[in-house]
């Protein structure tokens, strides 16, 4: 038995050559006495004929008995067929039914909440299947570049207890006799690990308790965060933008099939730096122009995004934010304290924000008058004001919300579908 990949067949096109499959009964159809079964497998799939004249009446009704989504396996010979997807197809043997379907209950046409109600099931799909392919090419193209660039993978707790984002999305929990909270970003520890490490990066989960449904927000998202040491607002938008091309590139090369099932012309994602900057003033003037009225200091949410990149083809930045509209741990514009050294990148197309980040306040004075500023208690932070004490360093970082990344590329209407098992406000199931 010489079992092969339902990919590695398409790719090689052994034909002549006879191979055994394992996959699951995507499409099957029945011509007198002839029976096709298309055979997927990690989102390739192949056809596969079965003659009775052939294999013999007792072969013929086991691939008669093959329902939708049972699992196979299949023997037979590789031969050309240009009719069939792929323009190859399997003459079979042989077959066997490893596990056979119930009638499976995903159609065509099923309603959004259906279709997440099975979700462990939907997962099956084509479309969600090469989304779940591209997310793990995001993943290991960013690795990638952070190897390249030296810089430290290291992991951080998810039960914390002080907050990064402000108080309004953090979960709180029971933590035996104490309270936590399930974290919303790594950076304060990332900032920690800097003083031994230099420049790390995680990739984790984020909770937020998000109270509002929408397109681009999840309870639980994965975020991919750097901080480095050294580093201004300017280094800090080179490396975002190093990055997000190279993960753009490499999965724009290793996915095209993927994407452009999905929609996406791969050569759209072929983008390289440098990307447009804009200041929040500037942007808040663009709005303003394009009959948005907007008040110089209001944070901007989707629609604002929306308009600044409709027409956008590339990435851009919006840099230096009104200080009230980002939390404490931004480092003051020291030529205009009303602003702050960040960045949010915006993603082309309409799609908003993907990554925020900037650099951090390192002066221990300013960053206790920050926290009281907002109404928070020093004590909170004290081992976050303690790097302050200890050689300080002028340092920044960014988080990279990974599903919004993936929305993008993949052109997806909703977040939901960059992820598995996505988590709202109504939905912790399955
Ligand atoms: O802009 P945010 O809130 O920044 C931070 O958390 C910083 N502490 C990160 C850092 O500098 N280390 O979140 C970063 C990114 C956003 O740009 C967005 O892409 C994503 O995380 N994000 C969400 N993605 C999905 N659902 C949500 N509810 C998200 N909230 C933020
Ligand atoms: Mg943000």
């Amino acid at each position: 038995m010489s079992l092969m990949g339902i990919e590695e067949i398409v790719e090689k096109k052994p034909v002549g050559q006879q191979v055994t499959i394992r996959g699951w009964v995507f499409r099957r159809r029945k011509s007198g006495k002839i029976i096709f079964l298309i055979i997927r497998e990690n989102g390739a799939i192949l056809q596969c004929t079965f003659e009775e004249a052939v294999i013999g009446s007792e072969l013929f009704q086991t691939a008669d008995n093959a329902t939708i989504e049972s699992s196979v396996e299949i023997t037979g010979t590789i031969r050309e067929e240009k009719r069939s997807p792929g323009g190859l197809e399997i003459s079979g043997s042989k077959i066997t039914i490893v596990g056979l379907s119930e009638v499976f209950p995903i159609t065509r046409d099923q309603s959004v909440e259906f279709l997440l109600d099975n979700r462990h099931l939907w997962l099956r799909s084509r479309q969600l299947t090469y989304i779940q392919q591209i997310r793990a090419a995001v993943f290991d193209a960013a690795r990638e570049w952070f190897k390249l660039n030296n810089f430290l993978e290291v992991h951080c707790p998810m039960f914390i207890t002080a907050a990064v984002e402000g108080g309004s999305t953090l979960f709180k929990m029971k933590y035996f006799d104490t309270d936590a909270y399930l974290t919303q970003s790594s950076q304060f520890y990332l900032e920690t690990l800097i003083f031994s490490l230099g420049a790390v990066y995680t990739i984790a989960p984020s909770f937020r308790a998000e109270k509002s449904r929408t397109v681009r927000h999840l309870t639980e998202f994965w975020m991919l965060e750097a901080e480095i040491p050294f580093c201004d607002l300017a280094r800090d938008m080179e490396i975002q933008e190093n990055l997000l091309a190279h993960i753009c590139q490499s999965v724009a090369k290793s996915k095209g099939e993927q994407l452009k099932f999905l929609g996406r012309d791969p050569a759209e994602l072929m983008i390289t730096p440098p990307f447009e900057r804009i200041s929040y003033t500037e942007a808040v003037d663009i709005l303003n122009e394009k009959g948005h009225k907007l008040e110089w200091g209001e944070d901007f949410g989707a629609e604002e995004e929306r308009i600044l990149t409709q027409d956008k083809k590339i990435p851009l930045f919006v840099y230096k934010y009104p200080r009230v509209a980002k939390a404490f741990y931004h480092k003051l514009d020291p030529e205009n304290p009303k602003v702050v050294d960040c960045a949010d990148l915006l993603a082309p197309e309409g799609h908003g924000e993907i990554i925020g980040g900037g650099q951090r306040t390192h002066d221990q004075g300013e960053l206790i008058q920050r926290i009281l500023d907002d109404n928070l208690t020093p004590d909170a932070y004290k081992w976050y004001i303690d790097l302050r004490k200890y050689g300080t360093v002028p340092h920044a970082g960014f988080g990279l919300g990974t599903e919004r990344v993936v929305k993008w590329m993949c052109k997806l209407e909703t977040i939901r579908d960059a992820i598995a098992y996505p988590r709202t406000i109504n939905r912790v199931y399955p």
